[in-house]
């Protein structure tokens, strides 16, 4: 935690009262601030207004819970936050750094190393085994490369439990194992603030007990911010706070939740 906080790109990110965070979080640095974010979509059905107005601030350390029902924007929020999907107006301060105008290459290196972000279904690389995954994204990083980075793989991969799974493929894995080496992927790169979509959604309860529980403890133990999405209301109320999407609007404020 105070590693965290000491460092200056976090720092940097100190709210500028654009939105007053809650009492309990403002002595600690912004790691995400959200300001009347706007989307919009367009396919050829026409255009959808996914996301309107939505402010959000996420301090260090914090963990975050979004909730809503489906349809309401939780995963688009995810995307636009995270730098994968560029708003159509508002403001998203991630790390520090405002994201509006961002060239790929300036969105990568603001993520590399620093976010983390874990996908409903795993997105692990099916050439790859358990080992290969997370080290490739140790190793992308760019904290550590070779062998280095196989020693950071391999000890984040037994934090989770799969030191028996390392040289395992995807396929040859359970779910709820290949969504534990998608934990370890995104947890071995010690990011500032990790976001997760529904990680447990696609688990039975026993691996989603497990899942959970790992995510709660790294984010204690690595002090990370924690986004977490999900369709479970005993997982959100782990969390320090818990966001209400409905309709693309944040209704939790309303006093509705
Ligand atoms: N590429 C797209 N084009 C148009 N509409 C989209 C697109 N992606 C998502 N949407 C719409 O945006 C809304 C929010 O979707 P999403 O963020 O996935 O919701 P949630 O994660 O809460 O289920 C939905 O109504 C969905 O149909
Ligand atoms: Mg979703």
């Amino acid at each position: 935690m105070d590693a965290l906080i000491d460092r200056a790109d976090v720092v940097a990110a100190a709210p500028n009262g654009a939105i007053a965070p809650d009492a309990a979080i403002a002595d600690r640095p912004v790691v995400l601030a959200i300001a009347d974010l706007h989307l919009t979509l367009t396919s050829a059905a026409g255009s959808v207004q996914v996301l309107r107005g939505i402010s959000l601030e996420v301090a260090a350390g914090e963990k975050v819970a979004v909730i809503g029902p489906s349809g309401s924007g939780k995963s688009s929020l995810l995307a636009v936050a995270a730098g994968l999907e560029p708003a159509s107006s508002g403001r998203v301060r991630l790390l520090g750094r405002e994201l509006a105008g961002l060239s790929e290459s300036a969105l990568a290196q603001t993520r590399r190393g620093r976010v983390g972000i874990i996908f409903q279904d795993f997105h692990l690389l099916p050439n790859l085994t358990a080992l290969g995954n997370v080290a490739a994204a140790v190793d992308l990083a760019g904290e550590k490369s070779g062998k280095a980075a196989r020693h950071r793989a391999e000890e984040a991969l037994r934090r989770v439990g799969l030191g028996a799974r390392m040289d395992h493929y995807p396929t040859q894995l359970s779910g709820g194992e290949r969504q534990r080496v998608a934990v370890a992927r995104a947890a071995a790169i010690q990011p500032a603030i990790l976001f997760a979509d529904e990680p447990t959604g696609n688990l039975d309860s026993a691996s989603g007990a497990i899942v959970e529980d790992l995510l709660f403890d790294l984010a204690d133990e690595q002090g990370m911010a924690l986004v977490l999405i999900t369709h479970d209301a005993r997982l959100a109320k782990r969390c320090d706070r818990v966001i209400r999407l409905r309709d693309g609007v944040r209704v939790d404020e309303a006093g509705e939740y």
